[in-house]
């Protein structure tokens, strides 16, 4: 539990803190929603990113159509908090889990994908024991080389063993264009993102030829919102986190969203007076994309992370003090956020909440 009180100003937090700028947040989800609130492309943003039933409401309020996750996990999290419309992105395998998913479509609109006949004959088999109708997309590889079923004749043949199967309900088809989501150049990862999804518009064509109805053509991401968005034949977007943005996608790619989220750490010891450490290292912060930036004090450079120590180089800002508040962005918000209970929420930067990230840690 956090030990700010409520009403305390950002600078006097305990630390380390998950710091949400709540009027960054709410432009974001605005911005994103009003892009596709009239359609032929809708948002399903992905939750994996906030892992939190308040903000997936807050999506869905702005106008989103319903909410992506990658995990089972996640998934019920969001049901036991009323979502409705829940697509999980992600194959679900394994008696146990399949036994939660199909409990899950008991109750709540949940779509899975599909890249596997195996995988596929086991859901049906337990939607039709438990009695429901487990609604399907099946998984394109269109370019990642991570998961999904090869684009047009294997996707063809998949489909029609879901669409042959009495406990699934073929809704269409989805894909991830995650290897172009980072591209810098703007015209490459144009040019990439439109080559993949051209993949996955086609394939939802060939099995419309064949009489299989496609109604949902899903992919994209914060990096490719404005293209696969955009795209012709493309039905719903899965962008996650343009809500909170990170200093890869805003530095590095160039997606103007704002900065929403923040770690606040406190200096724990000044060795020296071009170096000093922090109370937040490899349990608070993360480094897959790459070491964090400081943006408060100024002239600090956060230059490693070990357990519970953040290491900082002073490049030419003043001396760093015991007890003084160093104000970090993540590099990715998704692995940070998983890293902590709560958001601390901050309007104009005074504690307004203390939300629970509730689906913090459902990885399985
Ligand atoms: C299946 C899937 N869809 C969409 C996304 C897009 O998310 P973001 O907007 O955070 O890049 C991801 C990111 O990992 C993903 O794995």
């Amino acid at each position: 539990m956090s030990q700010s009180p409520i009403g305390t100003a950002k600078p006097d937090l305990d630390t380390p803190a998950l710091c949400l700028d709540i009027e960054a947040v709410e432009a974001n989800i605005k911005r994103m929603a009003d892009l596709f609130r009239d359609g032929p492309v809708r948002l399903r943003p992905h939750a994996k990113t906030h892992k939190s039933p308040i903000l997936a409401q807050m999506q869905l309020a702005a106008g989103a159509i319903g909410i992506t996750c990658a995990k089972l996990g996640e998934a019920e999290v969001l049901a036991a908090a009323g979502i409705k419309d829940i697509l999980i992105a992600n194959q679900i395998t394994g008696a146990g889990k399949i036994a939660r998913l199909v409990n899950l479509a008991g109750y709540t609109a949940v779509m899975v994908a599909v890249d596997d006949a195996t995988n596929v004959a086991e859901l049906d088999t337990a939607a039709q024991a438990k009695g429901v109708r487990l609604r399907v997309l099946v998984e394109l590889n269109i370019g990642m080389e991570r998961c999904g079923v090869l684009p047009g004749e294997p996707a063809l043949a998949l489909a029609q063993r879901v669409a042959a199967s009495p406990g699934l309900r073929l809704e269409g088809v989805m894909g991830y264009e995650g290897h172009t989501v980072f591209i810098q150049d703007p015209q490459e990862r144009r040019e990439k993102t439109e080559a993949s999804v051209e993949l996955l518009v086609d394939t939802a064509n060939l099995l419309r030829r064949h009489g299989i109805p496609v109604k949902i053509v899903s992919s994209g991401s914060t990096g490719t919102h404005l293209i696969t968005g955009r795209y012709p034949g493309v039905t719903e977007i899965q962008a996650g986190s343009y809500i909170t943005m990170d200093s890869q996608y805003r530095d590095e790619v160039g997606i103007d969203f704002a900065y929403g989220l923040t770690v606040l750490a406190s200096v724990t010891s000044v060795p020296a007076p071009d170096r000093a450490f922090i109370d937040a290292g490899l349990k608070t912060l993360t480094r897959d994309f790459g070491l964090p930036k400081v943006i408060d004090p100024p002239g600090w450079d956060l230059t490693g992370l070990s357990e519970e120590h953040g290491h900082l180089h002073r490049a030419g800002g003043a001396p760093l003090r015991t007890g003084d508040k160093v104000e970090i962005v993540p590099n990715h918000g998704c692995t940070t956020i998983n890293l902590h209970d709560e958001y601390h929420v901050l309007r104009q930067g005074v504690l307004e909440a203390v939300w629970p990230i509730a689906a913090r840690g459902k990885v399985s």
